[in-house]
């Protein structure tokens, strides 16, 4: 857990403050007036039913989606609304829910052309050691498209450190991965914190969740409702609602 005096940055000083942002669909509300900041180094948990606009909210952040309402800061600065890569070399990168790898370039093309949206910069010797924390040194030669699923998540990961970005998005990184890499991955995260990146991630893991999270947002029909720590949000009545069906 990070000391209280972190977790005590004003929004101004917070790496990533999403401030009501709505997006809409057609008729369907994915995003409903969504705030939360992340201080440097905190792990927030973003959980809720499939469908909850968990994604969505990702995307809006990252530049995918321009919000219809509502702004995105990062370390101050207002980047609501910027095209993906220009968010990407502010330093908010995203992994996505299914891997989005170029699959017939070799995981080492794969690590250095998502530098070349980032910080190219020193970018072969960050590939070596992401692809060592990520223990993929020995498939760097390969096709991504000869990986196993699990490999292919943690190559999607590794992308996002090839940015080198200050604040990360994890889109389910360990939804059906064996768990000899659901370990890398957890370790992973816990050696980039430390070095002051800032994770939003969402899971349908709730040991996952427990274990890396310092605290939790619960979504449910694009709205926050519920927000706290593990113990606190397990016994939240409107998470069991979320969870198990309304009243
Ligand atoms: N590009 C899009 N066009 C139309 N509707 C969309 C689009 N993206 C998301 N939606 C809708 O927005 C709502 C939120 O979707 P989102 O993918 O953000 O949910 P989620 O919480 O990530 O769900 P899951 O846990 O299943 O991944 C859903 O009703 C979804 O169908
Ligand atoms: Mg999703």
């Amino acid at each position: 857990m990070l000391p209280a005096s972190k977790k005590a940055e004003s929004s101004e000083q917070c790496p990533l403050t999403i401030d009501s942002v709505a997006k809409h669909f057609g008729g369907i509300t994915a995003v409903d007036g969504v705030s939360l900041s992340a201080g440097a180094g905190e792990v927030v948990g973003v959980i809720g039913p499939n469908g909850s606009g968990k994604s969505t909210l990702f995307s809006l952040a990252a530049g995918g989606q321009k919000p219809d309402s509502g702004s995105i800061r990062l370390s101050g600065v207002d980047v609501t609304g910027w095209p993906t890569w220009k968010i990407a070399r502010a330093g908010i990168s995203r992994t996505f829910q299914i891997p989005s790898l170029f699959i017939n370039m070799t995981v080492r093309d794969n690590m250095l052309a998502a530098a070349v949206e980032g910080d190219w910069q020193g970018a072969q010797d960050r590939m070596t050691r992401t692809v060592e924390m990520l223990e993929i040194s020995h498939v760097v030669d390969n096709l991504a498209s000869e990986l196993s699923g699990g490999q292919q998540k943690l190559v999607e990961f590794g992308r996002v450190c090839m940015r080198n970005p200050k604040v990360i998005l994890l889109d389910e990184v360990t939804a059906g991965v064996h768990p000899n890499i659901r370990k890398i991955i957890l370790g992973a995260i816990q050696q980039l914190r430390e070095t002051g990146i800032t994770f939003l991630v969402i899971e349908h893991d709730m040991e996952m969740v427990k274990e890396i999270c310092d605290r939790l947002i619960v979504m449910d029909q694009g709205r926050i409702v519920a927000e706290g720590d593990f113990q606190t949000i397990a016994n939240d009545i409107n998470v069991q609602q979320a969870y198990l069906g309304r009243a």
